[in-house]
C-alpha cells in the first residue's frame, strides 16, 4: 500500500507539500506494528521490530521499576514475556485478562526465554476477576477439576496442550492417508442404517410438531451414524482406497472411561485385499506415522502430559513407536487368559466377548505394546464380517487392535464379498430387505475388501496416557451429560 501511494505521489508532484505527505506516510508505515502470534514472536523472526501481540495474561509480576507479564494466545505452550515500565501497570492486568501489547521485540538476556517484548503500550481488552475465575495463577489444576468448566478449560495449560495435540494428530492422520493414496469421503451423519446392529442408535426427528401425513421426517426412521463403514464400502466399489474421519454416535448407557455418546472415528476401506495383513499394515503404519508426527510437532505439549499428567508414559509411547505390533489369534488370546493367574471379573472361554480387563491383560502379556487379535468367533461379529470357512472353529476374518492403558483402539474385518454367504447371513438376521442395496454391491463387480475403524479419542488417551476419555475431547457427550 505504501509503495503504491508513494509511486502515485512521486509521479503527481514533487512539491514540498507532497514531500511532507510522503515523509509522514513513511513514518506512519514504519511505526505501524506488525501483528504477531506468540509462537511467531518466540521464533524471533521479527527481532528489533515494532510488534503487536494479543492474548491472555498467564502471570503478572510487578517489580520496583518494571512490570513482567507473561502472555499466551494458544499458539504455543510457552508464553511470551513482556517487560513494561511500572507506569504501564493497571489494576485490571490480572491472570486471565485479555490484553494487547505493542513494543519492540528483543533478544532476552535470560536463558528461559529466547525473546521478550519491551512494551511501550499495554491495553486491557477484557478484564477477568481473579477471585471468581475458577483457575488460579501458578496452580496446576487436575484434569478432573478442569472438566467441571467445559467453557473455560481451554484457558488452562494442560487442556490447551491437549487441543493443540488433537489438532496436530488430525492433520497427521489426514496426511498419512493422502500420502498413501487414500481418498477422503464425507460419509453422512444422518443415515437410515445401523451398521453395527447393536441397537445403540440416536433417532433423528424434527423437534417441532410431527408432520401431519408422515410418521417420520425422512419417511423412514433415521439415525445419527454409528459408523461410516457401509458408505465407505459403497465407495470401495469404485475407488480402491477410501477413508473418512468424522463424528460418530452411540447411545451407550455407559459412564466408562473409554466410552462417549459422540466420538470421532477414523475409518478406512481397502479394495482387493488378500488377507487381514492388508488391514493390519495400514493400522500399524497409520498409528506409527501419526504418533511420530505428534511427538515431533508437539514436543512441548506432549512433554507436559508425560511429565506432569501421566509421569512415566513416555517410555511406553517410545516402545509403541519402535516395536512391531505382535499378532495373536482370538483362540491364542483365550489360551493366554485361561492360563493366567489373574482373577477376572468376567469368565473367559472360547466364544466369550473380550472385556476391557481381558484386553488390558493381553496387552501387558505381549510386552505393553499394541497387539492385534484376529479371527474372532463368527457369532460375535456383525453381519458384514467375512466367514473364515477354512478354519476348524467357526470364525470371522476380523481383527481388533488392543493398546496399552485403553484396550480396544481399532476394530476391523474383511467384508463378506460372496453374494450367497452374505445373503444367507442377512436372511438369518432378518435384514435381507433392509440391505438389498448392500447385496447389490456383491451383485455388480464384487471384490474382496476390508476396513477398520479407529476411535480417535482412544488414540489420544493411548499416546498421552490419559485415563478418562472425557479429558481428550473438547466437549464430551455421555449419558446424562450434554453441557453447552
Ligand atoms: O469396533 P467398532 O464398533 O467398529 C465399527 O464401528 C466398524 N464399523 C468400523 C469399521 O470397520 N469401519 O468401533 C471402532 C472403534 C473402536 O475400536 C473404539 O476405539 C471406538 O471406535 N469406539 C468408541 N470410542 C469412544 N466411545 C465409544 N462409545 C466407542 N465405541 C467405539
Amino acid at each position: 500500500m505504501f509503495q503504491a501511494a508513494a509511486k502515485t505521489l512521486s509521479i503527481a508532484s514533487t512539491s514540498s507539500v507532497s514531500r511532507a505527505i510522503l515523509f509522514s506516510l513513511r513514518h506512519y508505515c514504519k511505526k505501524t506494528p506488525t501483528k504477531l502470534r506468540v509462537s511467531e514472536a518466540l521464533s524471533g523472526a521479527e527481532l528489533g521490530e515494532n510488534v503487536k501481540v494479543q492474548g491472555w495474561v498467564r502471570s503478572v509480576r510487578p517489580q520496583k521499576a518494571n512490570l513482567f507479564i507473561h502472555v499466551n494466545d494458544g499458539s504455543s505452550l510457552q508464553p511470551l514475556q513482556i517487560i513494561a515500565g511500572s507506569e504501564l501497570n493497571d489494576p485490571l492486568l490480572t491472570f486471565g485478562s485479555a490484553i494487547e501489547v505493542t513494543g519492540i521485540l528483543k533478544k532476552s538476556p535470560h536463558q528461559k526465554q529466547p525473546v521478550e517484548l519491551e512494551a511501550d503500550r499495554v491495553r486491557v481488552v477484557g478484564k477477568c476477576n481473579p477471585v471468581d475465575f475458577p483457575f488460579k495463577i501458578k496452580e496446576r489444576h487436575g484434569l478432573e477439576y478442569i472438566r467441571q468448566f467445559p467453557h473455560l478449560r481451554c484457558r488452562t495449560n494442560a487442556f490447551s496442550s491437549l487441543l493443540r495435540i488433537r489438532s496436530e494428530a488430525t492433520t497427521a492422520i489426514h496426511s498419512y492417508f493422502k500420502d498413501n493414496g487414500f481418498m477422503q469421503i464425507h460419509t453422512p451423519i444422518i443415515t437410515s442404517n445401523d451398521c453395527e446392529g447393536a441397537g445403540e442408535l440416536f433417532q433423528v426427528e424434527p423437534s417441532g410438531p410431527a408432520h401431519e401425513e408422515d410418521e417420520h421426517f425422512f419417511s423412514v426412521p433415521a439415525f445419527l451414524t454409528v459408523s461410516g463403514q457401509l458408505h465407505l464400502e459403497v465407495m470401495s466399489g469404485a475407488f480402491s482406497r477410501v477413508y473418512t474421519f468424522g463424528p460418530t454416535f452411540r447411545a451407550e448407557n455407559s459412564q466408562s472411561r473409554r466410552h462417549l455418546a459422540e466420538f470421532y472415528m477414523v475409518e478406512a476401506e481397502v479394495s482387493f485385499t488378500e488377507s487381514l495383513e492388508d488391514l493390519t499394515k495400514v493400522m500399524e503404519d497409520m498409528f506409527r506415522s501419526a504418533t511420530e508426527h505428534v511427538l515431533a510437532h508437539c514436543a512441548e505439549d506432549v512433554d507436559l502430559f508425560h511429565k506432569h499428567v501421566t509421569p512415566g508414559h513416555r517410555d511406553t509411547v517410545d516402545a509403541m513407536v519402535k516395536k512391531r505390533f505382535p499378532v495373536i489369534t482370538y483362540s491364542e488370546a483365550i489360551d493366554i487368559l485361561n492360563r493366567s493367574s489373574q482373577k477376572f471379573a468376567f469368565p473367559t472361554y472360547w466364544g466369550c466377548d473380550l472385556q476391557t480387563e481381558h484386553e488390558k491383560y493381553l496387552v501387558k502379556h505381549c510386552g505393553n505394546i499394541p497387539v492385534f487379535v484376529t479371527d474372532y468367533p463368527y457369532d460375535l461379529k456383525p453381519f458384514y464380517a467375512r466367514d473364515n470357512q477354512d478354519h476348524p472353529e467357526h470364525t470371522a476374518a476380523a481383527v481388533d487392535l488392543l493398546v496399552p492403558g485403553v484396550g480396544e483402539l481399532c476394530g476391523g474385518s474383511l467384508r463378506e464379498e460372496r453374494l450367497d454367504l452374505l445373503s444367507a447371513r442377512l436372511q438369518e438376521v432378518g435384514l435381507e430387505d433392509t440391505y438389498s442395496w448392500y447385496l447389490d454391491l456383491r451383485r455388480f463387480g464384487s471384490l474382496p475388501h476390508g476396513g477398520f475403524g479407529l476411535g480417535f479419542e482412544r488414540y489420544l488417551q493411548c499416546i498421552l496416557g490419559v485415563d478418562n476419555i472425557k479429558d481428550v475431547i473438547p466437549f464430551p457427550r455421555f449419558s446424562h451429560s450434554c453441557l453447552l
